[in-house]
């Protein structure tokens, strides 16, 4: 069994932060999304694993992910660069996956219970693709299931404007090598992509063993701010043990709260779920619930909560920052006076 996790695409919603990294880098409690899908592949034992590139830094994908040794896995690379489609991205992978089975993993999924129960099904029963369903509320943003009376699988449409289901495709998709025969025949979809659902959908028709599984606990896609902020929060709510490596001073912690190595925290009050990043200075501040501070960040004479702090980061006086993602090196400081001064970069959003 192979595993390929997509790294591509634009990432518009993700703006601005995507104009300077692959959005599946983006941390979530400190950890890039993908290298949750990472963790969850290889704790399935997938440990050769291809990750698609696509035009945004791609760079920065190979520098942190390297070969692979860090994480236990074997990791080569392909070069999708503009994103024509999920299909198209996987068909690039049949050199890579050769005769065997393999999964996808959107590299901006993330599943509470990993995918090990769903990897199991579909190495036992014999299936030529595997899909895993979610019930949502607005189906009309996903691929979505349709079923005959007997709850069989007979096809899939992608954002129905009109849903026949509630049942929304998740990222992860397991495949036997025949989907690339199909791949091979797609055409382009109204919006010019390559679609995995059309691929799906055509097995299913031209009579392929397509099964699925409803996925069981929670499943995000986080494509958008408010999503970031959301997995940040679910996940360090799982996660976050009480785990002080770093300095207090004059400080309170109050419920699972991690300070990781080199912090120091002065005349603060710290409160779980919560991650403080290496190296960061806290002063004077009071820091969560359901907040990450990633490393080497300044925080003074503020108050934070449910937000994302990315690395190297410096706020100073603001009262209440709260449901914010801010960027690296991003300066977040209360002028005193009565304006407002921004110096911000395209398709920020600023609330003041
Ligand atoms: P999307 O989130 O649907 O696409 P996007 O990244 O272009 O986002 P936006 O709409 O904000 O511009 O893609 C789902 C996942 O698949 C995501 O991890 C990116 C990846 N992907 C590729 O790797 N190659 C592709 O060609 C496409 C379309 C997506």
């Amino acid at each position: 069994m192979k595993g390929i996790i997509l790294h591509g695409g634009a990432g518009t919603r993700l703006r601005p932060l995507s104009f300077s990294g692959p959005k599946q880098l983006v941390p979530v409690a400190n950890k890039p999304v993908s290298q949750w899908c990472l963790e969850d592949l290889v704790s399935c034992g997938i440990t050769e694993i291809s990750i698609v590139l696509g035009e945004t830094f791609p760079e920065l994908v190979r520098e942190y992910y390297g070969d692979g040794s860090r994480f236990n896995a074997n990791i080569t690379y392909i070069y999708q660069g503009r994103p024509l489609g999920i299909a198209q991205a996987v068909g690039l992978c049949r050199e890579f996956v050769s005769n065997e089975s393999f999964v996808v993993y959107l590299g901006d999924n993330l599943l509470q219970k990993g995918i090990g129960k769903y990897l199991e099904k579909f190495s036992t029963e014999d299936f030529d693709a595997m899909v895993l369903l979610k019930e949502v509320d607005d189906p009309t943003r996903f691929g979505v299931a349709v079923f005959d009376e007997n709850k069989k699988l007979i096809g899939l449409v992608e954002k129905p404007k009109k849903p026949p289901t509630n049942y929304a495709l998740v990222g992860v998709y397991f495949f036997k090598p025949v989907v690339f025969d199909i791949i091979d025949e797609l055409k382009p979809s109204w919006r010019g992509e390559y679609e995995i659902t059309d691929a799906i959908h055509t097995m299913i028709k031209e009579g392929f063993n397509v099964g699925y599984e409803i996925v069981e606990g929670w499943w995000l896609d986080t494509g958008k701010k408010d999503d970031i902020l959301q997995a940040n929060a679910l996940i360090l709510d799982e996660q976050a043990v009480q785990q002080v490596e770093g300095d207090l001073l004059d400080s309170r912690l109050e419920g699972r709260v991690i300070v990781k190595g080199g912090a120091k925290i002065v005349k603060s009050t710290l409160r779980g779920p919560l991650i403080i990043g290496e190296n960061c200075h806290i002063e004077n501040s009071f820091i969560g619930p359901y907040t990450s501070i990633g490393n080497n960040c300044r925080i003074e004479n503020s108050r934070i909560e449910f937000s994302v702090v990315l690395e190297g980061s410096f706020i100073e006086n603001v009262e209440r920052l709260d449901e914010s993602l801010i960027g690296r090196y991003a300066k977040v400081i209360k002028n005193t006076g009565k304006s407002v001064k921004l110096h911000i970069g395209d398709y920020s959003e600023v609330e003041v």
